[in-house]
């Protein structure tokens, strides 16, 4: 065994250095070898706009207060915003050359370690906006792979951006059926369901799902995610909880889209079927192959899927409760005990503003949001990150590049980092 993982190891490196050796021959004066990693040349550097004195990362991330007062400042100055943002055309020009795209983005293109490579993952990316690249570029690895939902009302630019970057790569496709999503409505988690459908069908024999949207960015390595989910042997982890009684309505009422907007429709709906117990949860989950057999196949689900078409914002319970149906794989008891809050569950960590407060008081969840507010949940800003960073989730919403670029600047380098010292 030990043998093996070495020869692997060898041939990882020759191949590291063929790919090194084809560099020099094109010479590329800002490829260099830093002894300090293998894979060097795989480092994030630094944004040519945003030196370190600017905004020094590693002090951001170790909370350091003139540092993060720096950022929030740099954040409100419209050239900073100018310099970081990256437009459509670029993309849609930079994927004409697949190759160098890669190279200038610096995408990992072999797999960092056997035991990455022997657990494939499967991401639905259901998002609206550009942005898309910057989260792809931070999960990407060559083994995993990746089906992408644009929402059929985008702009055609955006749509372009994403498909031409899509087709750069053999592992990241566009979902064969887009929807048109609406808020709160049946569309979202039919955009996962065919997104799903998808990654199933896929030759990659995938370990785990795990569904993402725009605004989310990861906190966690793959290495560190492929770990964590091995940890769980077997086992789903996501929000399923007792449905609170003010949400008794989305389920109790036929709601319908109109003028592409939810409403109430002013009826009463059937019990679901089977006497399936709604549970409460949000849109993102991280669920192993068996249970995305059961949502493709299983009768019982098939129905609650039927069923659910006409309720309000079925996202937040579908996938909590199919996580309590008998025989799903990785699914647990109906019981009470075993309820999963989004604070215990690794799917996603949000921080909805209800629930911030100072540290101390007994009814804190969590630390005041050093971003702003969107819809009540907080859009993290660089001071958020110190925290961020210590907590068990795999991945983080709300990230916006647009209102407050510094905090994904630095988590992306940041994660690249450990990345590459871990090889
Ligand atoms: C950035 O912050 C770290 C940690 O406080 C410090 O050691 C380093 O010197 C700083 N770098 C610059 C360029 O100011
Ligand atoms: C398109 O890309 C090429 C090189 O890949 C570059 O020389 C050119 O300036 C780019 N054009 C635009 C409009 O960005």
């Amino acid at each position: 065994m030990k043998l093996l993982k070495h020869g692997w190891l060898l041939l990882k490196l020759t191949v590291a250095l063929g790919f090194l050796g084809i560099l020099s021959l094109l010479s590329r004066p800002k490829i260099g070898w830093d002894p300090t990693y293998r894979f060097s040349w795989l480092e994030y550097t630094d944004a040519e706009d945003i030196p370190e004195k600017v905004c020094n990362c590693s002090a951001i991330l170790q909370g350091e207060s003139e540092a993060v007062e720096q950022a929030k400042i740099l954040t409100i100055t419209k050239d900073f915003h100018k310099s970081v943002q990256i437009p459509d055309e670029y993309y849609i020009n930079a994927t004409q050359d697949c190759r160098e795209f890669k190279l200038s983005r610096k995408y990992l293109t072999f797999p960092l370690s056997q035991e990455e490579e022997e657990f494939p993952l499967a991401y639905s990316m259901v998002v609206h906006h550009k942005t898309f690249e910057r989260l792809l570029r931070a999960i990407y690895a060559p083994q995993n792979i990746y089906c992408v939902h644009v929402d059929k009302k985008s702009e055609a630019s955006v749509f372009s951006a994403i498909s031409a970057i899509t087709s750069c790569f053999p592992n990241v496709f566009m979902v064969s059926k887009a929807v048109n999503v609406v808020y709160a409505a049946w569309p979202r988690v039919q955009a996962d369901l065919n997104c799903m459908a998808d990654l199933y069908n896929a030759k990659t024999k995938w370990k785990y799902f795990i569904n993402l949207c725009g605004q989310d960015f990861p906190l966690k390595t793959n290495l560190e995610i492929v770990r964590a989910l091995r940890s769980l042997k077997g086992g789903n982890s996501l929000e399923s909880e007792k449905l609170p009684e003010e949400k008794q309505r989305r389920v109790s009422n036929v709601y319908q889209i109109v003028d592409g907007k939810i409403q109430e429709k002013g009826k009463t709906k059937e019990p679901p079927p089977f006497n399936l117990p709604i549970m409460s949860g949000n849109a993102y989950i991280v669920v192993n192959r068996g249970y995305i057999r059961s949502v493709l196949e299983d009768k019982r689900v098939l129905a609650l899927i039927e069923w659910a078409k006409d309720t309000y914002s079925p996202d937040e319970f579908i996938w909590a409760t199919i996580q309590r149906i008998p025989g799903v794989p990785g699914s647990t008891l109906p019981n009470r005990k075993y309820d999963m809050t989004d604070i215990n569950a690794i799917a996603r960590l949000v921080k909805w503003q209800s629930h911030e407060g100072p540290l101390g008081s007994l009814e804190t969840v969590y630390p005041v949001c050093q971003g702003h507010h969107v819809r009540s949940i907080c859009v993290y800003g660089a001071g958020d990150l110190q925290w961020l960073l210590k907590q068990h989730h795999l991945f983080a919403n709300k990230f916006d590049t647009e209102t407050d670029p510094i905090a994904v600047y630095c988590l992306e380098k940041y994660l690249r980092q450990k990345t590459l010292l871990a090889t």
